[in-house]
């Protein structure tokens, strides 16, 4: 059975770290331990998992009162293009609505921008560089009232 949960064992998160680690940051050259951030002790972090098999991952930040922030979203590289990466944003836009906001933002990857608006998102324009190379769109998507 698919389900949404946040890791609790050290398995758990050692599986969780993993899967952002392989999509996020190993295509880009970059060494274990740089898919970690500050935001990570605040965060929360959502993953859609199959037993012990973790399909998913993202985080929720807080941003300010109104809005929150998606990061970190990554699917297993097999399992992309089969709706996991859409049913975990989901999962966070619910659990965001849940507490409160009323604004989701995220910076996207310029080949992740088609995924995001399909999801209802909005281009708002280029945002930072990461790691100097890679850049990203700010993009947001009001809570209330969404499809
Ligand atoms: C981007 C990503 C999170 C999308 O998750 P996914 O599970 O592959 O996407 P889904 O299957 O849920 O797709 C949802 C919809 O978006 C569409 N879509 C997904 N990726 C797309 C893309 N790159 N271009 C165009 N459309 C896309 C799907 O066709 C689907 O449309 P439909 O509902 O009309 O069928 C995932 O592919 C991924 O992890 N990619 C690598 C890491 C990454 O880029 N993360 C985001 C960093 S900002």
């Amino acid at each position: 059975m698919i389900e949404v949960k946040i890791p609790k064992t050290q398995e758990e998160w050692d599986s969780y770290y993993d899967l952002r680690y392989r999509i996020l940051r190993e295509p880009l050259g970059k060494e274990r331990g740089s898919e970690r951030n500050d935001g990570d002790e605040n965060g929360i972090h959502f993953a859609l998992v199959d037993g012990k098999k973790f399909i998913a991952v993202a985080r929720l930040d807080h941003v300010d009162q109104a809005i929150c922030q998606a990061r970190f979203v990554a699917v297993e590289s097999d399992l992309q293009g089969k709706g996991y990466g859409r049913e975990i944003m989901t999962a966070l836009e619910n659990k965001a609505e849940r507490l409160g906001y009323s604004t989701m933002i995220l910076h996207a990857r310029d080949y992740a921008l088609a995924f995001y608006e399909k999801l209802g998102y909005k281009l708002v324009g280029p945002s930072y560089k990461l790691f100097d190379v890679l850049q990203h769109f700010e993009m947001f998507k009001p809570l209330t009232h969404r499809e």
